[in-house]
């Protein structure tokens, strides 16, 4: 008889290295999956690592332009910010790679599909949901919730036992995901909430002890919402992200500490760094500010609530999230212009915008010379406004 087919989401990490072994002792062939949204990567490692842990196959991609455009884009757009604090940079990768395994699990004729999300965690509600709705007759297998290891130190050890190659350096000692919209940090020396996080958990952005004494000064142009140039010159939206990461994190922007409300019920900590990430979402919300009227703000604000907490809970095919996804396109048809920015000691502050499409009036606004506002007018509205009020 043919083995049964599993597809492995797969990091080359311990986990995911246990989680092939389990799987090849359950009696399945694994065929894992490795996608690039922007972590340190290499190809021909995890392709070794994979085979020799005892992999049948390894399917490689290269999503990082995908994530971009698909993914981030639209979330962008739509203003969602978790808790105000969580750009989603992890949530927003998980219904991509899980949209994969589905993909290839009908390319290898499987019938199952595997991860090593934790049984706690987020991501597992992500991925499994996201296989529940594109492909309602897979079957899901979560190791890390089935298997007796309750510490790291006896998945170790088991890796040991069964010849895993496991890396050999140094445990770190917390849990990192990065990807180009972000990196969360957690666990270990960040569950001690009464502790200023150590040095150590600063990945990519600069602590403002060490910031430049320089400002820099950023100009972003949009098109519709979509970010096209960056200081003048027409920039490919990946290009874009990881410039911006790197100007930014040098200013010390973007860093986050957030009580974070899982959607298993638990509260964790976690750091986040994603400087792009903050600069693009303030410098967008800088054009819709001038070009949008108050009622569409306002709801726009809303809407990205809802967003965030849809992407969050792991609902990026829902029926709702492609509902936003329209509205939020039709009034991004008017959000085009640049926005020029200060990057400084953590701060990113607005120095001037400008749009086509501007509402922004000088002649009503100004109180110099030029005003043409109707005074006569204010009183009677006034009157109108307060009457309900008035008793
Ligand atoms: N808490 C974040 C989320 O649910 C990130 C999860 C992964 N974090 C990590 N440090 N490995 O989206």
């Amino acid at each position: 008889m043919r083995k049964k087919k599993v597809i492995l989401a797969y990091s080359g990490g311990l986990d995911t290295s246990c989680c092939v072994q389990w799987l090849k002792d359950k009696g399945f062939e694994v065929i894992c999956f490795s996608a690039n949204l922007g972590s340190e990567f290499s190809p021909q490692d995890l392709k070794k690592r994979a085979l020799k842990t005892g992999a049948s196959k390894i399917y490689i991609k290269d999503l990082r332009k995908e994530f971009a455009q698909e993914y981030i884009l639209p979330c962008l757009k739509s203003g969602a910010v978790y808790q105000n604090k969580y750009v989603l940079s992890t949530a927003l990768g998980r219904p991509l790679i899980a949209k994969y395994l589905v993909d290839i699990a009908k390319k290898e004729n499987a019938s199952f599909v595997s991860h090593g999300c934790s049984a706690k965690g987020n991501d597992q509600v992500r991925i499994d949901l996201t296989v529940m709705m594109l492909a309602p007759r897979l079957k899901i297998i979560a190791p890390l919730r089935e298997w007796g290891f309750t510490s790291r130190q006896m998945e170790i050890e088991y890796a040991k036992k069964k010849k895993i190659p496991i890396k050999t350096t140094k445990e770190k000692p917390y849990s990192i995901d990065k990807n180009i919209w972000g990196i969360s940090v957690e666990a270990g020396v960040l569950e001690d909430l009464a502790k200023e996080p150590p040095e150590h958990t600063y990945i990519l952005v600069n602590r403002i002890e060490n910031t430049p004494d320089k400002p820099d000064y950023v100009e972003i142009e949009f098109a519709k919402g979509v970010p096209v140039k960056l200081n003048g010159r027409k920039m490919d939206f990946v290009l874009l992200i990881e410039r911006l990461n790197k100007i930014g994190a040098k200013h010390g922007i973007g860093r986050t500490d957030l009580i974070e409300n899982r959607t298993v019920g638990i509260k964790s900590r976690e750091i986040y760094e994603a400087p792009g990430a903050w600069i693009l979402h303030f410098a967008l919300q800088e054009i819709e500010n001038l070009v949008l009227d108050r009622e569409a703000l306002d709801f726009k604000r809303t809407a990205a609530e809802k967003y965030a907490n849809l992407v969050y809970q792991g609902l990026w095919f829902s029926a709702l999230k492609k509902g936003l996804d329209a509205f939020v396109w039709r009034l991004m048809d008017r959000v085009s212009g640049k926005v020029r920015l200060k990057l400084f000691k953590g701060n990113i502050s607005v120095v001037s915008r400008y749009s086509g499409n501007s509402l922004y009036k000088k002649s009503l606004a100004t109180y110099g010379e030029k005003d043409q506002f109707n005074r006569s007018w204010a009183e009677g509205f006034i009157n109108i406004w307060g009457m309900p009020y008035k008793r």
